[in-house]
């Protein structure tokens, strides 16, 4: 009594100030921006520890993954019917989300009706209380007339922690709140719900999905705003939800896209991680609760308990005489007598101090005017610090979203429900205030969700209809690309009977099967220096290449790099050989040995009839060029020609190769198992060592390695079998020629027609060439990004891409380059980074979106690498059969920016010829310094045998 005296007396000298000994007597629940970032740092680390597969046994934030994955986009349609368990009330509803509304206000239309739970039923058996709520939703049924023989899809809002493992399974871990019906706990209230409506009888209701009200709030805003990725309830108990990527949610398989997860943070400082900030109200709030030492964020946030704290800070001061005279009423004893009404009503803001006054009344206190002004102080400072640690959580939710998507800003939706958010007056000011404080960087929006969350969770059914037909659609798009193991087959023996026609030499055939004269390969002995001059798909590079005399297989290669203007692919002949030569003398000029007229190799890689190793005469282009005069002429002349006319160096052209028989020849350097040589880049091709027997003759007069302006050592010995005039013991070892396959004409004639796609026939119309290499244009780098985007145009046209909007960008031609393609379908990638190259790209993508321009890339570039793997399969077979083994090994020297650089490519190529070709070991060797320093071998072979 003396202590309580001495107190008051203290006090009454601050009488005149009521609100500042408020202040001082509840200092603890002030809390200042450090603090408040102090507990959003806080609970930053609880998300991540909830997140953790390690970890989230032990955490106390259970981070629970919701199985929704998308937020609407405004074409979700369907009715509804929707139950609405868990917050202040239980709500039966139907749903009509119209058809063609789309974003609009009014898409959806709503019938509810709201059915009291009985107390006993909320503390009694859980199967009592799904069965009232069965049996209000038949009630429901019955009083709007909704047929009870149609089957009806039923969206189920429940406002508890539970553990999903899909949309309709949820195990309940715990009740919160009101609730503590028992026997649920651990159970599938889903199956619990369909149990009840089984045992009501007479209605027919398929429960698609359940969610929690924090999910059906953000679907509800996610309706009308696309921004709102974050959903929060501030109601009876308070919780929130957002878009997390999938990589971090460990609970979930996966890493592809986002997954909703509903936080459950009312559970915050369940595990002592609050404790400083507790105060003793707060202990006691918990203490009289029907979950001690349980949902203490909760406690101290929500509407279930913030009049009740209200309560007894006012007890306790008047008990220590700081109100009231000391004096205190039973009903001020009593538990609940202050609700979260009376708070928002004392701090109404012309009614507040009257409204306060009322209701101290109505507690049978007579308050003085300081009194009145004191209480309404404590309510301030109690649903203050309710918004203050509303805004820290959001502030933590926010700021891992923006490290997620590696922002420095952003803008951001929330969509909030329950009713202190929605009927306390200054709650929802204060809230976006302090957040705005909290985190200057992020442009924060509250979107309130008036509809209740029914409306939510009858989106996330709609949308999971959607996603599923979405689905359907894009996989029946894609599946003319998932080529099976019997199309695979066919494709093998497709191409086998391409190279078999070739070489017969018929008539026309779709590979064309071109002899290279190329007989030998190097033994290790080659020696001096030698230009070579590499026309690749992507550049042009001149090299110099030094063989070492006496040094196996050691060699050193200088070059240099040069971009080759679409200009001049596909200007006139003269100018595109004239850019070549003044490369190369460039090139000589920068390695100072202008005047040293080297022995040169000329990587030529189109489809060339050769007639000896230095004549080549242009079938036609392919790839990327198209420059004029050129088909049907020589082009180690127009090389030799521009040489000429730049009357700068002299060059000694002493062979010409196609990129595949430089790059076997590189390979074959290193291993002398590798007789075939593979291009996967720009375009694609094969040449291989072919028996010289099976080589039908094509009247060609020139041996193995002469040249046609008959500067060769060797002329006088020709002879007209197709080899030269070798001795017996070199006749003995000539048994093979390469042969360029140019395997990229498959299909020129019909023969891939009917694994050809409208999105493959597009790509050949629009090409330069159309009608020609459709195998190349189903398999090489130049293609086939142009073929995923046919593709991603068709799937937009269907409403399944970009929101339907087909853009510019979409529509122009080769904005996905091979490379786009290769970073797309890279591993590492988080879908994010996808998104943020399409975004790059021009094409402002969501993350659904990207998942399917992800899957498009990889079924476009699977079929790519599978269809090569059957060719290879072809020919190493034919190379087996040729010589009659039961078992083949061989390598392939392999070059092209595809193989090298898209991250799957090469494995699937290798495994699908690892399939088709069980007889055959088959090892892949990729060229270091690509198919130049093969021709520069071949040059210093022809010039060995010149010399002897
Ligand atoms: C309602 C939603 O609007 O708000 C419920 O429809 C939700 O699903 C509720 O649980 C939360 O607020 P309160 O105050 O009713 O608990
Ligand atoms: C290079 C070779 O490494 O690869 C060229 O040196 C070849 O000769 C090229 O044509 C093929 O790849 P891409 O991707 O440039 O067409
Ligand atoms: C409680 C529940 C939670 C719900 C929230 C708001 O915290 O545990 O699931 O979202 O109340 O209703
Ligand atoms: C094209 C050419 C062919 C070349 C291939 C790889 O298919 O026609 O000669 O080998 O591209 O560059």
């Amino acid at each position: 009594m003396l202590a309580v005296h001495l107190v008051s007396s203290f006090f009454s000298k601050l009488q005149e100030d009521p609100t500042k000994k408020v202040d001082r007597f509840l200092y603890a629940m002030c809390l200042h921006d450090d603090q408040l970032s102090d507990i959003s740092t806080r609970f930053q680390a609880e998300m991540k520890k909830g997140l953790s597969a390690e970890s989230n046994a032990a955490a106390a934030v259970k981070m629970l993954p919701t199985h929704v994955r998308c937020t609407p986009d405004g074409s979700e349609t369907g009715q509804f019917l929707a139950l609405d368990l868990g917050g202040s009330k239980f709500k039966v509803l139907q749903v009509k989300v119209r058809e063609g509304m789309r974003m609009r206000r009014g898409g959806v239309e709503m019938e509810e009706k709201t059915y009291p739970i009985p107390r006993e039923l909320l503390e009694g058996r859980g199967a009592e209380l799904f069965g009232h709520v069965s049996e209000s939703l038949k009630d429901f049924l019955h009083e709007k007339n909704i047929s009870l023989e149609k089957k009806h899809p039923l969206a189920f809002t429940f406002s508890f922690p539970c553990e999903q493992s899909t949309l309709d399974r949820g195990l309940l871990l715990s009740w919160s709140k009101t609730y503590r019906a028992r026997g649920l706990q651990g159970k599938d209230v889903v199956q619990v719900l369909r149990e009840a409506i089984d045992k009501t009888g007479g209605m027919h209701i398929e429960v698609l999905a359940m969610v929690n009200d924090t999910v059906a709030a953000m679907m509800t805003c996610g309706f009308e705003d696309r921004y709102c990725e974050v959903g929060l309830i501030i109601g009876t108990g308070t919780n929130a939800c957002y878009m997390e990527e999938l990589c971090h949610v460990d609970l979930v398989e996966g890493d592809e896209g986002r997954m909703c997860v509903n936080t459950e943070w009312g559970a915050f400082g369940d595990d002592g991680a609050l404790n400083d900030y507790i105060t003793e109200f707060d202990r006691d709030v918990d203490a009289a609760s029907n979950n001690p030492g349980k949902q203490i964020f909760e406690k101290m946030v929500s509407g279930m308990y913030l009049g009740e704290l209200v309560r007894l800070v006012v007890l306790k001061m008047a008990t220590l005489g700081i109100l009231f005279e000391g004096h205190v009423s039973d009903a001020l004893r009593t538990k609940g007598k202050i609700t979260t009404a009376h708070v928002a009503a004392m701090e109404e803001y012309k009614n507040g101090l009257k409204n306060t006054r009322g209701i101290l009344m109505d507690l049978d206190l007579t308050p003085s005017p300081d009194d009145c002004v004191a209480v309404q102080h404590v309510s301030t400072i109690v649903s203050f610090r309710s918004s203050n640690l509303v805004a820290a959580g959001l502030a933590a939710i926010l700021t891992r979203i923006k490290n997620n998507r590696n922002l420095r800003t952003f803008r951001m939706t929330v969509g909030v429900d329950g009713t202190v958010y929605k009927t306390h007056p200054q709650y929802p000011k204060r809230l976006h205030k302090v957040l705005q404080r909290l985190l200057p960087e992020c442009q924060v929006r509250f979107v309130l969700s008036h509809s209740g969350s029914s409306k939510g969770a009858a989106l996330v059914t709609a949308v999971a209809q959607r996603l599923a037909s979405q689905k359907r659609k894009v996989d029946e798009t894609l599946s003319p690309f998932r080529l099976s193991s019997e199309q695979l087959q066919l494709v093998k023996a497709r191409m086998r009977a391409g190279l078999e026609a070739g070489l017969k030499r018929e008539g026309p055939s779709e590979v064309k099967m071109l002899p290279s004269f190329l007989y030998s390969p190097p033994d290790g002995t080659e020696h001096g220096q030698y230009l070579a001059l590499d026309l690749g798909g992507t550049n042009f590079k001149v090299m110099l290449v030094n063989f070492r005399k006496g040094l196996h297989q050691s060699s050193q290669v200088l070059h240099k790099i040069y971009t080759m203007p679409l200009e001049i692919m596909q200007g006139t002949g003269d100018e595109l050989f004239d850019h070549i030569a003044e490369c190369v003398s460039d090139f000589l000029d920068y390695m100072g040995i202008k005047n040293d007229r080297l022995p040169a190799g000329f990587t030529f890689p189109f489809p060339c009839e050769q007639t000896a190793i230095d004549t080549c005469k242009l079938v036609s282009w392919t790839k990327g060029f198209k420059a004029t005069d050129c088909e049907g002429n020589d082009v180690v002349s127009m090389l030799r020609e521009a040489i000429k006319r730049r009357n700068e160096v002299e060059l000694d052209i002493a062979a010409v190769v196609n990129d595949t028989v430089g790059t076997m020849m590189s390979g074959t350097y290193e291993d002398p198992q590798c007789e075939i040589g593979l291009i996967a880049g720009t375009g694609t091709n094969v040449c291989y060592m072919e028996e010289l027997k099976n080589i039908k003759k094509t009247g060609q007069k020139k041996g193995p390695m002469e040249r046609e302006e008959g500067k060769s050592g060797r002329e006088e010995n020709k002879q007209e079998d197709g080899t030269n005039g070798e001795t017996e013991q070199e006749k003995a070892d000539i048994q093979k020629m390469c042969i360029n396959t140019e395997w990229g004409g498959l299909g020129d004639y019909g023969s891939l027609d009917d694994i050809i796609t409208p999105s493959d026939v597009e790509v050949d119309h629009n090409s330069i060439n159309p009608g020609k290499q459709r195998f190349e244009k189903l398999t090489s780098g130049m293609y086939l990004g142009e073929v995923v985007r046919q593709t991603l145009l068709d799937l937009t046209r269907a409403g399944l891409l970009f929101r339907g909007h087909v853009t510019e960008t979409l529509k122009t031609p080769g904005i996905f380059q091979t490379k786009y393609l290769s970073q797309i379908e890279s591993d590492r990638l988080a879908l994010l980074q996808v998104r943020s190259i399409l975004q790059g790209l021009g094409l402002d993508s969501t993350c659904d979106d990207s998942i399917i321009v992800k899957e498009v890339c990889e079924a476009v570039s699977r079929r790519a690498a599978q269809l090569c793997g059957a060719g290879m399969a072809a020919v190493v077979d034919k190379i087996r059969e040729n010589r009659g083994l039961d078992h083949l090994n061989v390598t392939v020297g392999v070059d092209g920016t595809l193989y090298k650089h898209h991250p799957h490519f090469s494995e699937v190529l290798q495994e699908t010829a690892r399939v088709l070709a069980p007889q055959c070991n088959v090892t892949f060797l990729p060229s270091e310094d690509g198919s130049g320093k093969g021709a520069a071998l071949i040059t210093a072979l022809t010039r060995r045998r010149e010399e002897m």
